[in-house]
């Protein structure tokens, strides 16, 4: 029998977010859903509102989700109810180019639930986000969006490794491949910045420059494993990143603003034949100039990060692994647990540069 919950919803572009009665269906071939115990405030769930993904309003917003399987549709073998999961949004599809070639981490095809999600009282189709949907206390996913972890780990903690945690995190030791030794520099030091500074300090770098404009991002940065920070507003990140790399730059720099000026910074601060990777997601109307002659000269490697270039099924039960022996401490982005009615105050929060991450706890 369908259900029906309540859930934050995107009305329609730039209007407040509001708490509304959703129907679930029952899940389908492939389905499963999900009873939600935790969901991190993301800024795609602000750009969603914002009108900035794309105009298929009404949204059902959040996607960074830890909670338990309630039911499965017919097929779903991975994953049973009961079983304690991190939501993921991109789902394998084990038969596009990429994953037949061995590397499922980029598939080209990842999908969500077929059936779709409705307002109770209009039954207009919802567009979760990143096909998630999990600002509500229930949601439909495709039971590849569900990765089984150990339920020992507070909902709130694991949901986080759902998207901006995985993606900082993947960011250094997935794309970027930092090693043992490695100089490092993170440029823009919000979650996704700070988990790549935790990748770092995972992977071995001996020396970790966090870059940010905001002296209260940089003490975070500190505490999760920097060596060094710049605030880049006072002084010039380029030049302060050769300074503390010998005057070569640094050996994988890791963009984690999304804007083309952090970028340059990002391609002049590393050390010839050293790695980019670009985290921060930029915005259509962005563009980059950069000498071809300095591209080719400089050599290395120019990479983007897709969500940490991460395999859901590889990475979540190792980082969670990694928290419960103490070696990453996942809990440190947790910067407040919110209601569901508390979302529109958690993206001012958000916006204003306060808070890491908040958390919706159903
Ligand atoms: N130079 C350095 N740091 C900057 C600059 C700049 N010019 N502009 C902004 N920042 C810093 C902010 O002070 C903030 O600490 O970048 C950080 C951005 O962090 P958040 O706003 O918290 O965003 P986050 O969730 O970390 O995501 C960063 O990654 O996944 C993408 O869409 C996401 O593009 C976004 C980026
Ligand atoms: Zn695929
Ligand atoms: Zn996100």
């Amino acid at each position: 029998m369908p259900q029906q919950v309540q859930g934050v919803i995107a009305p329609g572009k730039n209007e407040p977010v509001r708490v509304e009665t959703i129907t679930i269906p029952d899940p389908g071939p492939g389905e499963a859903v999900v009873k939600v115990q935790a969901c991190g405030v993301c800024h795609t769930d602000l750009h969603y509102k914002q009108g900035g993904i794309n105009d298929d309003f009404p949204f059902l917003l959040g996607h960074e989700a830890a909670g338990v399987v309630e039911a499965v549709g017919n097929g779903v073998t991975d994953v049973e109810p009961g079983d304690f999961v991190i939501l993921n949004w991109r789902a394998v599809c084990g038969r596009c180019r990429a994953c037949l070639r061995g590397r499922p981490w980029y598939c080209f095809d990842t999908h969500n639930a077929r059936q779709k999600m409705t307002l109770a009282d209009s039954g207009a189709a919802l567009s979760p986000a990143l096909g998630i949907g999990a600002f509500a206390e229930k949601t439909l996913v495709a039971a590849g969006q569900c990765t089984k972890v150990d339920p020992a780990v507070s909902p709130a903690v694991a949901g986080l490794l759902g998207c901006g945690v995985m993606a900082g995190i993947g960011a250094a030791i997935n794309t970027g491949q930092v090693g043992r030794g490695d100089s490092v520099a993170v440029i823009g030091c919000g979650g996704v910045g700070n988990a790549a500074v935790v990748g770092a300090h995972l992977a071995g770098a001996a020396r970790i420059i966090a870059v940010d404009i905001d002296d209260r991002k940089l003490e975070t940065a500190r505490k999760m494993g920097a060596t060094h920070t710049v605030n880049s507003r006072t002084s010039d990140p380029v030049e302060a990143i050769r300074e503390l790399t010998r005057g070569f730059g640094a050996d994988v720099v890791i963009e984690a603003v999304g804007r083309p000026e952090t970028y340059e910074q990002a391609f002049y601060a590393r050390d010839l034949a050293g790695t980019v990777v670009l985290v921060g997601v930029p915005t259509p109307d962005m563009k980059l100039e950069l000498p071809l002659l300095d591209v080719f000269g400089r050599g290395g490697a120019l990479k983007s990060s897709w969500y940490g270039d991460c395999l859901p099924s590889r990475d979540f039960p190792m980082l969670i692994d990694l928290h419960q022996q103490g070696r990453i401490d996942l809990g440190a982005f947790v910067t407040e647990t919110i209601g569901l009615g508390d979302v529109e105050k958690a993206f001012a929060r958000m916006h204003e540069g306060d808070v890491l991450r908040s958390v919706v706890m159903l």
